[in-house]
């Protein structure tokens, strides 16, 4: 056994063995009128360089948002964000995937603004047919207001998993055999906004939103899409199982990826509803395979 275990950890030292696992292909810039489209409060947004940087702006007035043009059954997204710096308290930044009907699926990223010099939240969130409550919140290992920084999901028929810059910070694989609903039959569409949440965003409330240090800003940049376009209605996607965040090195993490969750779970976590037992008295069923626990 102790000879076996040996040969193995001495294979696997001269020939690497990797476990399934690769970095999603890397994101290709494009302007933003390639892949979305402003949804609300139009004057709000302003449009630098061709496009290939876009700010949004909250005032007392009114936030802004953004949607992608196409509607996508798994793929690869991603955004470069420079969030709303100085003062941000009050103030929410989202980018998120959603489908619009009623039993809906949802994929989110949430950050939530604080005074200046205090951390940033980046709480996420997963919803299937409808139901979320599924938050997980942590801290970043930067200041995500101070440069860009990439935020991206890569989704197929096996897992979600959201990736800063190229680290994922959470994963939530398909437990259909669960009996567990998993995003997969609901085209997606891309969203983006900035927002007044000075109710809840920050210390849960206690911070309000400082006017007197509007507008608040947060930079766009990057604008990737690469999905399968699906109509509204479709119910699958063409070429599924074709594309390359289908194949078998993007239906699992591999090691690294596993051990950098693990890390981003272990040092930057300040909540996780895997966990929260006066919320869940029994752990929900994804926690275990998501081996978030
Ligand atoms: C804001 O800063 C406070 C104090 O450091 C911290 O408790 C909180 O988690 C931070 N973030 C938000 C969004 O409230």
């Amino acid at each position: 056994m102790a000879s076996f275990l040996l040969l193995l950890c001495v294979s696997s030292l001269f020939f690497p063995i990797v476990i399934m696992g690769a970095q999603p292909r890397k994101p290709i810039d494009v302007p933003f009128q390639r892949n979305y489209m402003p949804t609300w409060a139009f004057d709000h947004i302003k449009y630098f360089n061709g496009g290939n940087e876009v700010h949004l702006t909250l005032d007392k007035y009114t936030g802004t948002g953004f949607q992608s043009k196409g509607s996508y059954l798994f793929g690869h997204f991603s955004m470069r964000i420079k969030m709303v710096p100085g003062d941000s308290a009050g103030t929410v930044t989202a980018f998120y995937l959603s489908s619009q009907n009623s039993e809906h699926d949802e994929i989110d990223f949430e950050f939530l603004g604080n005074r200046s010099g205090q951390p940033y939240i980046l709480q996420t969130n997963v919803f299937t047919g409808g139901k979320g409550n599924r938050e997980q919140r942590i801290y970043l290992w930067f200041d995500p207001s101070k440069g860009y920084h990439n935020y991206a999901i890569l989704w197929n028929m096996y897992q979600i998993v959201f990736l800063v810059d190229d680290v994922p910070i959470r994963v939530f694989k398909n437990c259909k055999d669960l009996g567990l609903r998993f995003p997969f039959n609901q085209p997606m569409k891309l969203y983006s906004s900035l927002w007044n949440a000075d109710d809840w965003a920050t210390r849960g409330g206690l911070e309000k939103t400082d006017w007197s240090k509007a507008p608040f800003v947060a930079a766009y940049q990057g604008f990737h899409i690469d999905g399968c376009e699906a109509s509204v209605q479709a119910t699958y996607c063409a070429t599924q199982g074709k594309r390359w965040w289908d194949q078998k090195e993007f239906q699992d993490l591999d090691g690294l990826q596993y051990r950098r969750l693990q890390w981003v779970r272990q040092k930057y976590t300040i909540y996780n509803y895997c966990t929260d037992r006066s919320r869940y008295p029994t752990m929900p069923p994804e926690c275990k395979r998501d081996r978030d626990v």
